[in-house]
């Protein structure tokens, strides 16, 4: 099953997506209109808290302008459950043939984690041509991401981890990376104490930095 349609579509007009690692269910939803009003409406909830996936729940019901996926996914049990929760992304660190297999019992879309030519060329044969490229800075990922897109020109990539202010557009600006994933957006200390104009802003400055307004 090829992803590529629906995976175009979500980064289309969403060149920045929050990793989130969140556990508040009541911070949810003020979060996703502090990006919203900053001009990102896609958040990646990773499971990786207990509540993940009632705050995935709440914000597909609550805030519908938010594309609300579920990131961390590593395993069939978590991919069914992200769906039924409502996810309508959902996002791997790497690529199993049991990930595979259920990914395609879905129509979301569906973006494994690759960093090698193999694994690429494996989510390849598995019919993945959107990948997820994590972690991105600890791989010198600008400059293998740059290496690929001759050889594999076929494949788009979102990197993750370790991109910044500082970083994000010189990935963007390369022929193969459609997105970046990023946490910087939603900081503990100011979701802690609702620092929600915070989030705005910084969203707001990200867009700017990329050059996406
Ligand atoms: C992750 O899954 O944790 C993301 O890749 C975020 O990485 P970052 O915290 O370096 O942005």
């Amino acid at each position: 099953m090829s992803n590529k349609l629906t995976c175009e579509q979500l980064f289309q007009k969403n060149k920045i997506v929050p990793v989130v690692i969140l556990n508040d269910i009541d911070k949810a939803v003020p979060i996703a209109h502090a990006l919203l009003e900053g001009g990102i409406s896609v958040m990646e909830v990773t499971l990786r808290t207990p509540n993940a996936l009632a705050i995935i729940e709440k914000l597909t019901k609550e805030v519908p302008e938010m594309i609300t996926g579920a990131g961390t996914i590593l395993n069939d049990d978590h991919y069914h459950k992200a769906i039924k929760h409502g996810s309508q992304f959902i996002v791997s660190p790497g690529l199993t043939p049991e990930l595979a297999k259920v990914a395609s019992q879905y129509d979301a879309p569906f973006l494994p984690g690759a960093i090698t030519p193999t694994e690429i060329m494996q989510a390849l044969l598995y019919g993945f041509n959107y990948l997820k490229f994590f972690p991105a800075e600890s791989y010198n990922g600008y400059e293998v991401l740059k290496a690929l897109s001759s050889p594999l020109s076929m494949v788009k990539f979102c990197p993750t981890g370790g991109i910044n202010l500082d970083n994000a557009r010189k990935y963007l600006a390369l022929p193969n990376v459609v997105g970046v994933g990023c946490s910087f957006l939603i900081k503990e200390e100011q979701v802690a104490s609702g620092n929600y104009a915070k989030i705005t802003a910084t969203a707001k400055e990200t867009l700017l930095s990329v050059g996406v307004f």
